[in-house]
């Protein structure tokens, strides 16, 4: 290859065009993205290290080895040695990052009955004799028994295996952990079960980590999903796992260890221990469970995109690779169908969709987004998914990029320029989601761009750029990377894309439900790029629906929310079970009128029109 080639860096989902020949380093700072580094990219100080996981790179020589060390093993090389030889996708680990991305772990919370699934007991026993020679596990049984009058028939086989040091060690009194009438974990006196809570996103994992004796929340953290560099959305993802003879493990390995890394940095700052993490929710799309739990995936590839399972199912903590205590299990909750999985069901369930006796519109927005619609008086739910595409991550959009530090996250245009919010408030190198929606609704509001996303004004701000029209939104001079940042007219039709395939899946479920849009008493947007979208910039691009008498209501990560409450409460786990029975699915993709639906919602609203309706109530 000899011309210029296409380097992505991931997780922060940043793309840029450069010559070979180009570092991995200059590259990196060409598009404003911080490595670290204290040499200055002399391939002396070794901190700016990432993997090239896919693409032809350079090799890495004797000198450049020696600084990297065992990491080289690893796939891990100095970006400032790398020469790039034709599209490359590069990860970046978070200690080369200077900023990482920013990644919502929280939701709106309600307080919910602890009625955890396994319970402690403090038990003190006598010592074994000679005269009373009873095995440890039934000297357990007995004192569960006696001490607390509870009826305990076995233990797991991995938990007999660690009965006889923890007795000993820690004196005959001990801490026993016990799920229905099984002995899941012992621990030292005094210990209390944790549970922890995982939104398994196709971006990102969000996890808490909770004491399951009185709810309270010991530590939330959020890690880029590592599968990103094998593919931005979950086909491409299940595409790798079925193409590739150990696609499928590489993809079930790489989360699995994110996930125990998540848990793992939680409990040590918690000042807690392995082994008294018992039980754990893992909420997420069907594709991503089908990955973390390593089910077959030949057949969601192709339609009718069928999943191997859609009950329920509690797994060994240990098969997915969890630290834990010997017996602990994680629940996996079902899916509802499609790809609307288990994150979905979490989401109804803590935002309450269907509790109500009111029509609620339901909204998460992703990579896939899934809507679900509660109808007043229907006695059930209908969800359908759709494809939007990655555009609101940041990707496909030419200055796109994940929510980290430099993205333009609000823009407006006033008559005098631009006004726009960075995250970080540092100078701008992207747009990020909230950004984008911002900008197009802006674009669209001063009509530099027509109802079909075409840039028709003349504006001292548009120029003709090497991807055509585009709109200037922060110049090289100001901003992070000496390059202008700008939205062009290719990003306007991607977003028209993303928006028409949800718009149409809202048109769908209205229809198939036969529900006037007037009636819908609230919207609720759910999702880490829907707690941060500007609602009217939303509404004004027709990505949302205005509507006369509907609330908005943002309640960003409600599926972790949702896996919380399963956690804790062995009710709020049969709710969810309950949902899944009450919810039927619709495939939009059948629908006659689909594709109708979808070319009308890829065009911008007339805005006047849109506001009258929004006035009237
Ligand atoms: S920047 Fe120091 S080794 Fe690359």
């Amino acid at each position: 290859m000899t011309g210029p080639c296409e380097i992505s860096f991931q997780p922060i989902g940043r793309r840029i065009s450069v010559p070979v020949g180009t570092t991995i380093y200059d590259a990196a700072r060409e598009c404003g993205v911080e490595l670290t580094s204290a040499c200055g990219g002399e391939g002396r100080c070794g901190l700016c290290r990432v993997e090239p996981v896919s693409g032809d790179v350079s090799e890495a020589d004797a000198a450049e080895l020696a600084v990297v060390g065992a990491q080289a093993d690893d796939g891990l090389r100095l970006a400032c040695r790398v020469h790039i030889r034709g599209e490359v996708a590069v990860r970046i680990p978070e200690t080369s990052m200077l900023s990482g991305p920013r990644l919502q772990v929280a939701g709106v919370t309600v307080p919910v009955e602890l009625d955890p699934v396994v319970v402690a007991y403090q038990i003190h026993m006598a010592k074994a004799t000679l005269t009373d020679p009873r095995a440890d596990l039934d000297r357990i049984l007995d004192a569960l028994s006696e001490q607390h009058q509870v009826t305990v028939t076995g233990a797991h086989s991995d938990v007999i295996r660690v009965i006889g040091d923890s007795l000993r060690d820690n004196d005959w009194s001990v801490t026993v952990f016990v799920r229905e009438d099984h002995v899941v974990g012992l621990a030292a006196p005094g210990a209390t079960p944790l549970g922890l809570a995982v939104d398994l996103g196709t971006t990102k994992i969000a996890a808490h980590l909770l004491d399951l004796t009185t709810g309270e929340n010991l530590g939330a953290s959020g890690v880029p999903n590592p599968q990103i560099v094998y593919g931005e959305d979950v086909i491409s993802r299940l595409e790798h796992a079925y193409r590739n003879p150990e696609g499928g493990d590489r993809l079930a390995n790489v989360v699995r260890e994110a996930i125990n890394g998540v848990a793992h940095d939680l409990i040590e700052m918690a000042g807690r221990r392995p082994n008294e993490l018992v039980d754990a929710c893992i909420v997420g799309n069907t594709a991503m469970v089908h990955l973390l739990l390593g089910y077959p995936i030949k057949q969601l590839i192709k339609a009718p995109f069928i999943g191997s399972s859609a009950r329920p199912i509690d797994v060994a903590a240990a098969g997915i690779g969890l630290k834990a205590a010997p017996g602990a299990l994680v629940h996996v909750p079902g899916a509802i169908g499609g790809f609307v999985g288990a994150d979905h069901v979490a989401m109804i369930l803590a935002s309450g969709i269907g509790l109500a006796e009111r029509t609620i519109l339901g909204i998460d927005i992703g990579t896939n987004t899934e809507i679900v619609l509660s109808k007043a008086g229907a006695g059930h739910l209908t969800a359908t998914s759709c494809a939007s595409g990655p555009a609101f991550e940041g990707a496909h959009i030419i200055d796109g990029m994940r929510a980290a530090a430099g993205a333009i996250e609000r823009v407006v245009i006033t008559d005098v320029g631009v006004e726009y919010k960075t995250i970080g408030e540092v100078p701008p190198i992207g747009l990020c989601g909230s950004g984008i929606v911002d900008a197009v609704a802006e674009l669209h509001r001063h009509g530099i761009v027509n109802p079909r996303g075409r840039f028709e004004k003349a504006h001292p701000r548009v120029t003709m750029g090497e991807n055509g029209a585009q709109f200037v939104l922060a110049g090289g001079d100001v901003s992070g990377s000496g390059r202008d940042v700008v939205i062009t007219q290719h990003d306007v039709n991607e977003i028209q894309l993303a928006k028409g395939a949800i718009h149409a899946g809202v048109e769908i479920l209205l229809e198939v439900t036969e529900t006037p849009p007037d009636d819908i008493d609230a919207v609720i947007i759910a999702g880490a790029f829907g707690s941060f979208l500007t609602i009217d910039s939303a509404i004004d691009i027709g990505l949302i629906p205005r509507l006369p008498r509907a609330g908005y209501r943002q309640v960003g990560n409600a599926a972790v929310v949702g896996a919380i409450r399963m956690l804790v409460s062995a009710a709020e786990r049969q709710r969810a079970e309950d949902i899944l029975d009450d919810t039927g699915y619709e495939e939009l993709t059948v629908q006659p009128v689909f594709g109708r639906r979808f070319a009308m919602g890829m065009l911008l609203p007339d805005l006047q029109r849109n506001r009258d309706r929004g006035r009237t109530r």
